[in-house]
């Protein structure tokens, strides 16, 4: 069984060999999943409360605002799986419209994010039983045999799924698909493709979180991988990239120059940019697409009053 030290050293191992093979690159890249420690997860939390980062906001109008009927496309006794388990209100929202839920299953790499949010649904919702599973989701993993009977509702909701590439997504909604078996469903959230003005305020607000959020990956590296990286002579970007159809954050090197990290040496024009994130904006039709490539139908889709945000209800195909 792994330890927890284990557990540190794998994710040391795993963030050192990111990073040194992501600044290796022609384009430096390093993937949005270690922009999350401690800070940054602080740093997320408070984007979602900013003026300019409508998603949360968005996608928590939508789950009030329609909560019977996407309660009655889950329909009664479900088993709600939910990937990622740090969503908070928008799960409560779908948790309290639902009909006799059976059991809430949140899934998660981080075990006391995970243990925390399965306390926190317990006190909420008394009676309600929960079945915490500790892996990647990003990665293909089984549910466990023990599961009670009943039919199953992956829930993803976040936008999360823009944070992948399009075979990212179509195995992670493959993924879904073999989890919730024959007669299941999915309920997912997505943004939408809009003006770029609206886009880009939004991962470059103008309080600056975004960019500590950012530039926080270059802290990390510094403390965790003995890195020199000069905080203030790096800056954070928006940009979008019209064939990925995706607001990409990345980190300008203002002048030239030669980093250590780890003992390696990795240098930089000024002007060359570190890829930390790539949001996907997506058109329905699009996702639709995909969702059907991965064995989905698309049965429901339910949009903010502005029209910015979408939760689709997925009905699985046999
Ligand atoms: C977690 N994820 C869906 C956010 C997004 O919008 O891509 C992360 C984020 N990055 C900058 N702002 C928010």
């Amino acid at each position: 069984m792994m330890t927890d030290a284990d557990v540190r050293t794998h994710w040391d191992e795993a963030f050192h060999a990111a990073v040194v093979a992501g600044l290796s690159r022609p384009q430096k890249t390093i993937p949005c999943c270690w922009l999350y420690d401690a800070r940054g997860s602080d740093l997320f939390n408070a984007i979602t409360r900013l003026d300019e980062y409508y998603p949360t906001r968005a996608e928590t109008e939508i789950l009030a605002r329609h909560a019977g009927e996407i309660a009655q496309f889950c329909g009664e006794g479900a088993l709600l799986l939910e990937y990622g388990a740090g969503a908070g209100v928008k799960t409560e929202i779908l948790i309290a419209a639902l009909a006799a839920p059976r059991l809430y299953v949140p899934i998660d790499i981080a075990g006391d994010v995970l243990a925390r949010t399965a306390r926190r649904i317990e006190a909420r919702f008394p009676g309600l039983k929960t079945f915490p599973i500790v892996a990647d989701f990003n990665h293909d993993f089984d549910l466990p045999d023990n599961l009670p009977p009943g039919p199953r509702i992956a829930f993803f909701p976040g936008s999360t799924i823009g944070n992948l590439n399009r075979r990212e997504a179509a195995a992670f909604l493959s993924r879904l698909r073999r989890h919730v078996a024959g007669r299941g469903k999915a309920i997912v959230g997505i943004d939408l493709k809009k003006d770029l003005a609206t886009l880009l305020n939004a991962y470059d607000d103008a309080q600056g979180v975004t960019a500590a959020f950012n530039l926080n990956l270059l802290a990390r590296i510094n403390r965790e991988l003995d890195g020199a990286f000069p905080l203030d002579r790096f800056a954070h970007e928006a940009r979008w990239n019209e064939a990925e159809s995706a607001v990409e954050m990345h980190l300008v090197s203002l002048d030239s120059r030669v980093v250590p990290v780890s003992g390696q040496y990795f240098a930089f024009r000024a002007g060359e940019t570190i890829h930390t994130e790539s949001s996907r904006k997506y058109d329905p039709a699009d996702f639709a697409a995909l969702a059907t490539s991965a064995g989905w139908r698309t049965a429901r889709t339910w949009r903010d009053r502005e029209g910015r945000f979408s939760v689709i209800g997925l009905d699985a195909v046999s």
